[in-house]
């Protein structure tokens, strides 16, 4: 193995047999996370007898959301955090949700407190992430959280997960290609208080030139053309065209999407398969590098909620 290609391996990313840029692996780089978080968790049970716990609040039966926060339990459990999962019914009132998370925020055996969203549509979802402590809140909904970041404080805000997932995606990949943020023309694609809004803060802090599209946006494929970075975040199944992307563009693809796929199972159901909001067919025959979805920036979201459990139990220890 060359020494460069030994280098790329070890920041988490790999060049793929069929040529095109190079892929970053959000599967591979989120367990360096999720190791380096039990570590810390470890350390701070050893020194300080104190337990980082996660509290994840799910209302009602959806199926994706069973499955996520299913994950984020077991995550949880991998990194010796003390995990709690409370299952209401949908038909659950506000104020019993609200009533929950005051008392979780008075539990001292619990860090971070994440409500699953969406919320049935007779909860306010403003309601019950602005009643979350704001020092507890690791998903970093609450306004404290956004107007710490938007203040340029990230230090001292939680980073919604995602947003701070991807981007150390996109630093691991501008290690590995040698090249500086700072200057760089960033559009980031869906303006979300989850991702887009928080991504652009994040990438206004590393010194990139940001634009945030959105679906008013004119000519969306000529400001994508500019783009020195792109993240998509739109979810909208292969939306970004592989001709938009700039030759040796970073590309980070937040989307995942459940598209019909060819044939059926075996249990004779139709087959699906997740696909991003990038062509990425398209997309890495001209990108230097870009995430794959799955395994691209899916799990980081994951091992950044448990990276900000960790960073609230290390400040409540410190308090
Ligand atoms: N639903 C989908 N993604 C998320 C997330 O990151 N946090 C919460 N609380 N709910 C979600």
């Amino acid at each position: 193995m060359s020494e460069q290609s030994a280098t790329i391996e070890s920041l988490g990313l790999r060049r793929p047999e069929a040529g095109g840029g190079l892929i970053i692996d959000g599967k591979l780089i989120s367990q360096s996370v999720l190791a380096e978080t039990a570590a810390g968790a470890a350390e701070l049970l050893l020194k300080h007898r104190v337990r980082p716990g996660l509290a994840v609040v799910l209302v009602g039966e959806d199926p994706a959301s069973q499955v996520y926060v299913r994950s984020k339990g077991k995550a949880a459990e991998s990194c010796g955090f003390h995990s709690e999962q409370h299952t209401l019914p949908a038909t659950t009132s506000q104020a019993d949700v609200l009533a929950l998370v005051e008392k979780l925020n008075a539990d001292p055996a619990i860090h971070g407190i994440l409500v699953q969203l969406p919320l049935p549509a007779h909860i306010d979802a403003t309601k019950v992430i602005e009643t979350i402590s704001p020092a507890k809140d690791v998903d970093g909904f609450h306004p404290v959280n956004a107007g710490l970041l938007a203040i340029g404080e990230p230090a001292r805000a939680f980073v919604p997960c995602t947003p701070a997932g991807s981007m150390i995606l996109l630093q691991r990949a501008a290690k590995a290609l040698k090249v500086d943020l700072a200057g760089r023309d960033a559009v980031i694609v869906g303006r979300s208080n989850i991702v887009g809004k928080p991504m652009a803060q994040l990438l206004l802090a590393a010194n990139c030139t940001v634009t945030i599209a959105h679906s008013r946006t004119r000519d969306l494929a000529d400001v994508v053309r500019r783009a020195d970075i792109v993240v998509a975040a739109v979810g909208r199944p292969e939306m970004i065209r592989g001709d938009w992307i700039k030759p040796g563009a970073i590309v980070i693809d937040v989307g995942i999407n459940r598209v019909a796929g060819q044939g059926v199972d075996a249990a004779g159901k139709p087959r699906t398969r997740l696909v991003g909001d990038v062509d990425y067919a398209g997309a890495s025959q001209r990108a230097a590098a870009i995430t794959p979805v799955p395994g691209g920036v899916g799990p980081m979201t994951i091992a950044l909620l448990m990276a900000n459990t960790l960073t609230s139990a290390n400040r409540a220890t410190a308090r």
